[in-house]
């Protein structure tokens, strides 16, 4: 049986079909609704759930708690309607016309600036591009029929290689294989474009990008294309890692401060040790923002990383520092293990 969906802040209609969620459905009507890891456990797709009876889905509690969903609140990606619904979503766009598409990749190159982080540079056939929009991610499609979602680190324009950086979270099945037996010329699946962390183009506020750890990669797709553009926006970066060696590519930013008076580059060390010799800021990434931004209210934020990481910026950053909701984007670098907690 087929439901109408309504956005009841936009007049957006269309239909679910039967076993569909919000976000696939809209997503089929060509409409895009926030979203990251389409799993229950990040939180970005949640909205509010108007009028109608609604299967809520699996689902962790971090992302959406029964305090959410006393107030109204439910997550798109795994909500089904079980009957017309009317719904109030943050945002929603037009899909345009980047279509998300299966590939083969060849791994082409893996290097390891660090002992957790692999850089994998993937080779596309013959005549193939991969279309996105900086700051978006892939899904790796293994072969039982799991996926493991990556953002790429390279901006469009650069497109030799896709580029991912992956940080090894031990006990993963994916990520131990990458730092394991992956070897060059191993092939593998990718479905993309994926996911709305992407730059707003249509503001002029100032942007405060903050990542940890292999956050940095849409971050960096994201800061690559905006020079390429000349986009003009005053943009600070602030990239946090526990010891010097996790800013696995520090050149990078510290070069683009450098050649771009628009950028300004802060790194954040949080559990430097002696012999790291590290004289630079220090402490938790989110709270050297907040320590030079104590009122946001006029800016942008783009946040990446660790979850904990994301959801304190988000939290802190909104209830302390004046930034409208509305102008806090992330993609929350969730796992299995976030899923399962509280799920
Ligand atoms: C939108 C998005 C973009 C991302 N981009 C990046 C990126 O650019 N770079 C990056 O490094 N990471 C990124 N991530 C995170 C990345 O997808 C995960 O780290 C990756 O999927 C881990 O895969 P794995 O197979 O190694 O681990 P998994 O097998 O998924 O396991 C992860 C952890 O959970 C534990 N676990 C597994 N199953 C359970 C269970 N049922 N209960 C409890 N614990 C369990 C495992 O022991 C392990 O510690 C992104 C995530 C999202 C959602
Ligand atoms: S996209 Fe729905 S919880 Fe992550």
């Amino acid at each position: 049986m087929a439901y109408q969906i309504t956005i009841r802040n936009t007049g957006h209609r269309f239909t679910a079909e039967q076993g569909q969620t919000v976000l696939q459905a809209a997503l089929a009507a060509d409409l895009v609704l926030p979203y990251g890891c389409r799993d229950g456990a990040c939180g970005s797709c949640k909205g509010r759930l108007v009028e109608g009876q609604f299967d809520y889905g699996s689902y962790s509690q971090k992302a959406l708690s029964d305090q959410d969903k006393g107030n109204g609140y439910a997550l798109f990606c795994q909500g089904k309607p079980l009957s017309d619904i009317v719904i109030e979503a943050r945002e929603v766009r037009k899909a345009g016309d980047i279509q998300v598409r299966t590939l083969p990749a060849r791994v082409h190159r893996i290097e390891r600036p660090c002992d957790d982080v692999a850089i994998l540079y993937l080779k596309l056939p013959a005549n193939e591009r991969l279309q996105f929009i900086p700051g978006q991610y892939l899904d790796i499609l293994l072969r039982d029929g799991a996926r493991r979602s990556f953002s790429m680190g390279n901006a469009p324009h650069d497109e030799e290689f896709v580029q991912l950086h992956v940080r090894h979270v031990p006990g993963g099945s994916f990520t131990d294989h990458v730092f394991g037996k992956m070897k060059e010329r191993d092939i593998l699946r990718l479905e993309a474009p994926l996911g709305t962390f992407y730059l707003r183009e249509e503001s002029a506020k100032p942007i405060v990008f903050v990542a940890s750890g292999t956050g940095f990669a849409p971050i960096k797709s994201i800061i690559e294309s905006a020079f390429r553009k000349a986009s003009g926006r005053p943009m600070t970066l602030y990239w946090g890692g526990r010891r010097p060696r996790d800013l696995y590519m520090n050149e990078i930013p510290v070069h683009w401060a450098t050649e771009h008076p628009g950028l300004r580059y802060v790194p954040v060390i949080s559990e430097a040790l002696p012999e790291d010799a590290w004289t630079g800021r220090t402490g938790l990434v989110h709270r050297a923002v907040m320590e030079d931004f104590p009122d946001l209210s006029g800016h942008q934020v783009y946040a990446c990383g660790v979850p904990v990481m994301v959801d304190a910026a988000r939290r802190d950053f909104t209830a302390l520092c004046g930034l409208p909701e509305e102008d806090f984007f992330c993609d929350s670098f969730t796992t299995a293990a976030d899923k399962a907690a509280g799920g």
